[in-house]
């Protein structure tokens, strides 16, 4: 196996306080040895290793490549007009969702293909190195199935979200829709998913129908996540705590007891500022959730109608900005915070025997992710130990 060592990197984020300082085992004047597709070693430059090849960062500083936990692919059309009406006044509503679902259907398979493999590698082009994706958008027994079917070709952590809204197919029979997703589209999805997911919310799916889709899941051997508290106070994230969900996704509105909550699980809480920002609500309380404990990670949420960003250093900038979070603490969620959303473990840290997925900044520390938003700072990206941009 070739090893290639990546020399006098001014700062490295390692995610692993064993190896570094404080939370983010950071390490100044670094090196990162890679064999094949794990790293090797990590440590001071001035002790690398003999390998095959070097890299001489100098002046660059790395770290972890980001592991983008929620986003939604499988689209056709856009919804510009949508955006524009919006920034014109007018409120998001789950409604839109509608629209993409007609142009995902009357899509081919080599068109929603083509877009998911666009948005892939715009995200790779950006330091993004673990990608999550859903279906949601076809909302029938076989357009479901073919949007798993696709996204699975592009990337192993895929989500079964038949229940992102009642199909409009089924307008006058809600109950109807759910034994289909907990039935028959249940039974086409499972094969090709990781996960299940639940959009709860006024207008999507209420508490009883969320943990009856949930539970369905778990019994089919996937594993839960919920898209809760994204546009009101509700039941979601108390629901994915007592279902363990891996993740409790947006936590927009939330009371004390949804905040003990999470704090008090293995449940993560997973802030999406792209959509607040592009809908123009209100930003999730990150402080809140970090001073009562609970885990909190960042992910761009990417989809046509409430976050067309693939972005995660975006996001970094905004959840800095504007939900309380520390550059630290914002590096830590988009990237061992995404990790735990996903319940993985060989991604989000740079250490012996991790994954080797990394991003070079053109910058001396990862602070400047925040500090200089909206430049283009990455300037390298390894994964699985092979430099794809
Ligand atoms: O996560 N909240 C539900 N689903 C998406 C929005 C999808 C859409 O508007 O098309 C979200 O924000
Ligand atoms: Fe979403």
């Amino acid at each position: 196996m070739t090893t290639t060592a990546l020399t006098h990197l001014t700062q490295l984020v390692t995610n692993d306080p064993s190896l570094g300082e404080g939370p983010l085992g950071l390490i100044q004047d670094a090196a990162v040895v890679i064999d094949g597709d794990r790293i090797a070693w990590v440590g001071p430059s001035s002790k690398t290793p003999a390998t095959d090849n070097a890299v001489d960062a100098g002046g660059r500083s790395a770290l972890p490549g980001f592991v983008d936990s929620h986003s939604h692919l499988v689209f056709g059309g856009d919804r510009t007009q949508e955006f524009n009406a919006r920034m014109s006044g007018r409120a998001y509503e789950a409604g839109g969702i509608r629209t993409t679902v007609a142009a995902t259907r009357a899509a081919t398979d080599e068109q929603l293909s083509a877009n998911v493999a666009h948005y892939l590698a715009e995200a790779l082009r950006q330091g993004t190195t673990t990608f999550e994706t859903k279906s949601g958008y076809g909302l029938t027994v076989e357009d479901e199935a073919r949007a798993l079917r696709i996204a699975g070709e592009h990337t192993d952590e895929v989500t079964y979200l038949g229940a992102h809204i009642v199909s409009p197919d089924y307008a006058d029979d809600p109950a109807g829709y759910v034994d289909l997703v907990t039935g028959p589209m249940l039974d086409a999805c499972a094969p090709h998913a990781r996960w299940i997911d639940v959009f709860c919310e006024k207008g999507a799916f209420d508490g009883d129908q969320a943990r009856a889709i949930l539970t369905a899941g778990k019994r089919r051997g996937l594993l839960p996540r919920i898209h809760a508290n994204q546009l009101s106070y509700g039941p979601g994230v108390q629901l994915g705590v007592e279902l363990d969900a891996a993740s409790a996704d947006h936590c927009t509105h939330l009371t004390d007891a949804d905040v003990d909550a999470l704090a008090n699980s293995a449940t993560v809480a997973t802030l999406l500022p792209g959509a607040e920002f592009s809908t123009r609500a209100t930003w999730p309380d990150a402080r809140r959730l970090l001073d009562a404990g609970a885990t909190v990670a960042l992910s761009t949420d990417c989809n046509p109608g409430s976050s067309f960003t693939s972005s995660m250093p975006f996001c970094i900038a905004l959840a800095v900005r504007d939900m309380r979070m520390t550059p630290d603490e914002a590096v830590w969620a988009a990237t061992a915070g995404g990790a735990r959303a996903l319940r993985r473990d060989d991604v989000g840290r740079i250490a012996p025997g991790a994954r080797a997925d990394l991003t070079l900044l053109d910058a001396p520390s990862h602070v400047h992710l925040a500090y200089r938003p909206g430049v283009p700072l990455v300037s390298g990206v390894w994964r699985k130990g092979v430099r794809v941009a």
